[in-house]
């Protein structure tokens, strides 16, 4: 038997699903707090040890099947040459897209070279990381970046000049995807020579714009690098968060293994989604925050789907979020992996 987490991606039954969670590096882990405290983001990312010691932390403490590289979807539009600061109340640029005048590529340059100490970042967690825990590499989806590109700051999350901007720019936001994805492909090579064993695609605003609107803009893009995953034989997990019942249109050569948003129930995304993608998800992060009895409330409602589905991998339906209880955190990922799953 191989390892349970490249095993169940690869469509092989095991006893149990594997477990990892969505931003599992910070924000729930006391060790993390502890080490951010004395570090700021920029300094921990850039630095191979501290990173690659962050990026192992959960693996330690949470007891999960698989590490997340330590790092930010927002490193794009840095190597497109944004100035970018990661404050306390969230990423800022310098110069937002929505602030410039048309053509909006004129400012950016893709400096592939920018992203290179992670490469350092991920052979370091190669070297000191146990042999049977895969790295999950990541970066991401086109319409997300874009998103923190255009309206410049982070703690909004509703982005409400995104889509009146990409309908009134359709072919410049056209570009500027090329733009974004060309530089991403670069960016997954980097990732997969240096050793990550899976990647994942973070579509967190996929809802933003009608399905119609996704497809046509930004799809062709998440295709380009599924494909690019396939050739290099990694798994490939795509996340589009609220993309809602346009995830039956989603094919397995776009990725393997979709992730489902805590917004639909798993059941219902298993009769959308093709038979030959697997789901991943899809805990409410919120339920983090109730009593045992709920939560064990949701875990039944997943074991139910667990025990017959074996395409399956347990996570989250989005990120955990700041200041969720560690202790509940520990709790599910005993009990995922301490239940009897009953499967045959
Ligand atoms: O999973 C992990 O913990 C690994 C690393 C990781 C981070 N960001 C570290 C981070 C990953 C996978 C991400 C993805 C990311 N970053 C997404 C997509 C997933 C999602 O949660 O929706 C998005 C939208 C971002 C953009 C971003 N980066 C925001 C909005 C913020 C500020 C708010 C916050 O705390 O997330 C960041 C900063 C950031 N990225 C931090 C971390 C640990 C916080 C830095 C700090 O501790 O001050």
């Amino acid at each position: 038997m191989g390892n349970i987490f490249l095993d169940t991606l690869k469509g092989k039954s095991r006893e149990r699903p594997p477990v990892w969670y969505m931003r599992q590096a910070g924000r729930v882990l006391p060790s993390y707090c502890s080490l951010k405290a004395k570090h700021s983001f920029w300094e921990m990312m850039r630095n191979p040890e501290l990173a690659a010691k962050v990026t192992m932390l959960p693996v330690n403490d949470l007891d999960v099947d698989g590490a997340i590289l330590f790092s930010d979807i927002l490193v794009i539009p840095h190597a497109l040459g944004m100035g970018l600061e990661f404050t306390d109340a969230g990423p800022v640029f310098e110069l937002s897209l929505k602030k410039q005048a048309p053509p909006y590529t004129a400012s950016l340059k893709s400096q592939p070279e920018k992203l290179n100490y992670i490469y350092d970042v991920i052979r370091e967690t190669v070297r000191i990381k146990p042999a049977d825990i895969p790295l999950i590499g990541f970066c991401g989806g086109p319409l997300t970046v874009l998103c923190y590109m255009i309206e410049g700051l982070g703690t909004r999350t509703d982005f409400p000049e995104v889509p009146k901007f990409i309908y009134k720019n359709k072919r410049e936001v056209a570009k500027l995807v090329d733009l974004i994805t060309e530089l991403s492909l670069t960016y997954m090579e980097g990732q997969i020579n240096n050793g990550i064993d899976i990647f994942q695609l973070f579509e967190t605003h996929a809802g933003l714009v009608p399905a119609e609107i996704y497809f046509e803009l930004f799809m062709p893009a998440v295709e380009k690098l599924g494909k690019y995953a396939k050739e290099k034989n990694i798994p490939f997990i795509y996340f589009p968060k609220g993309l809602g019942t346009g995830i039956e249109r989603i094919t397995p050569d776009i990725c393997d293994f979709i992730s489902i948003d805590w917004q639909m129930p798993l059941p219902d995304a298993r009769k959308l989604v093709h038979p030959e993608i697997g789901l991943q998800g899809n805990l409410d992060p919120r339920v983090l925050f109730a009593g045992k009895e709920e939560i064990n409330f949701a875990l039944d409602k997943l074991y139910e789907f667990g025990q017959k589905e074996y395409r399956w991998i347990f996570n989250l339906g989005h990120g955990f979020l700041p200041d969720t209880p560690y202790e509940n955190a520990r709790y599910i990922t005993n009990w995922v992996k301490t239940t009897n799953w009953n499967r045959r």
